[in-house]
């Protein structure tokens, strides 16, 4: 549909080597969307290839560590050489380590708020100053009247909204609600030249990121779908229509300043979930 129609422009996705991020890629490449990946993995699944020859796009792998501001700069600079432009980012790299609160380590705090905000904070501010830099070349300092400069979405979590028995992860959640309180004054900043800022929260959703936890804590899962209205966790197909929707300036461009959230209904009801039930 012309209105998701994405051809012709570029999009930096982190974390895209595997689960939400390489979901998210699919579904930007299925609109026509150039995309460079960035992740910290030596080599991504062989599908994110395959978008190439899949929608005749260009596709482009960068090993990166978002977790580092230099590595980062240098990064998205190769990154605008080779595509010639930034158009949408979306930051999904993240870690998760289930640990008590009481007992949390500064190893997690670090790596947790290393990765989810400053590896997400560094990587956004490097994009839209790609961002800015293309409009101000175009309009000077007149500011925007119309929202087509670009997209930036960061990914937050159901965790913000409502704590779950099968999960001690404190540590995430705060680092979650981090990124989530970034997209206010961010996408205020960044409305003179264009710009929308906006997260996505996903539910329970099966990817490397939870078999890794449902592998610590085989009940998990089982906990999850019966904490949806549907009795069953997402899959990362189900993401892809929000995802396209907020990058396409034509089918969301009146929406900013947001957090999106597609959780099956999970904080929409008082469930009785119990692990041992
Ligand atoms: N799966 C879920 O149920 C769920 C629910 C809510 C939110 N999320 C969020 O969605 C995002 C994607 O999660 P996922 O389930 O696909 O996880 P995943 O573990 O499958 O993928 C995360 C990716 O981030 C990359 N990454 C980690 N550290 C990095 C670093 N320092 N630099 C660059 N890349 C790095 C990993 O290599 C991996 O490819 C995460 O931010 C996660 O917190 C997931």
């Amino acid at each position: 549909m012309d209105m998701f129609n994405l051809r012709g422009q570029t999009a930096v996705i982190s974390g895209a080597a595997r689960g939400l991020g390489l979901a998210f890629a699919e579904a930007l490449a299925s609109a026509g969307c150039d995309v460079a990946v960035v992740d910290i993995l030596q080599e991504p699944s062989a599908a994110l290839y395959e978008l190439q020859s899949r929608f005749n796009i260009k596709v482009k792998y960068y090993r990166l560590d978002i977790t580092v501001r230099d590595d980062v700069i240098r990064t998205i600079t190769t990154i605008i050489q080779d595509f010639g432009t930034i158009n949408i980012n979306i930051n999904a790299a993240g870690v998760v380590t289930d640990e008590p609160f009481l007992t949390t380590s500064d190893q997690n705090l670090r790596r947790t708020f290393g990765v989810n905000v400053t590896g997400s904070f560094l990587v956004a501010q490097a994009c839209a100053n790609a961002m800015v830099d293309r409009y101000k070349s175009h309009h000077g300092e007149e500011p925007a009247r119309g929202a087509t400069t670009g997209s930036i979405i960061f990914i937050a979590s159901i965790a913000t909204y409502i704590a779950s028995t099968a999960q001690q992860i404190s540590c995430y959640t705060a680092s979650k609600a981090a990124i989530k309180g970034l997209v206010k004054p961010v996408a205020m900043e960044l409305s003179r030249y264009g710009i929308r800022v906006n997260s996505l929260s996903p539910g329970y959703t099966m990817t490397d990121m939870m078999k890794g936890l449902q592998d610590e804590q085989p009940k998990l899962v089982k906990q999850f779908e019966k904490e949806t209205l549907f009795g069953r966790i997402g899959l990362p197909e189900e993401l892809k229509g929000a995802i396209l929707w907020l990058s396409s300036p034509k089918a969301s461009g009146w929406y900013t300043g947001q957090d999106l959230l597609l959780d099956g209904g999970a904080t929409s009801w008082k469930h009785p979930a119990v692990l041992d039930e």
